[in-house]
């Protein structure tokens, strides 16, 4: 599920809409985490990274937000306008957030507690990891031994 664009089912009336999120069932992961991104400034890019293990989903609860998404083999942009439309992130996207709406709230689960080390912040060395050019330290560790 490396970068999928989900559409979340909506229970609604007249009274209102409800989207409930379950783990490993409407989400397919185990929900560890969950952090919402807001009063976000005028033409402010976030983002910019990897993360080496992490999966989330992201959904916009109020208003919209562009994700520029890249597996390291081409770039998409996606546009989250719609609180019953998630993004599912896997292992190895770089993502860079922008064209934040004023009024946008962005939600995101995912299967991890924060980690710093889980991330890459630099994108040539995204991609070297993302073609296989590096190996893990864990794996380089067990050849040498
Ligand atoms: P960061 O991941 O850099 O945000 P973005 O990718 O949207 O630009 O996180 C911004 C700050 O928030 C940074 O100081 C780390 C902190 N943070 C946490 O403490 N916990 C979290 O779960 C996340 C995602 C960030």
């Amino acid at each position: 599920m490396e970068i999928e664009r989900v559409q979340l089912q909506s229970h609604g009336d007249h009274g209102g809409m409800l989207i409930a999120l379950e783990q490993n069932r409407n989400v397919p992961f185990e929900i560890r985490r969950v952090y919402y991104i807001f009063a976000t400034e005028h033409d402010v890019h976030r983002g910019k990274h990897a993360h080496r293990h992490l999966h989330q989903l992201a959904v916009a609860v109020r208003g919209s937000v562009t994700f520029l998404v890249d597996d390291g083999s081409g770039a998409a942009e996606v546009v989250l306008d719609d609180p019953s439309q998630g993004l599912l992130l896997g292992r190895m996207v770089w993502r860079e957030l922008y064209n934040f709406s004023d009024d946008c709230v962005l939600m995101v689960l995912a299967d991890h507690l924060y980690d710093p080390a889980d991330y890459i912040t630099d994108y040539d060395e995204f991609l070297r990891e993302a073609k296989g050019l590096v190996f893990p330290a864990e794996l380089v560790a067990c050849q040498s031994a």
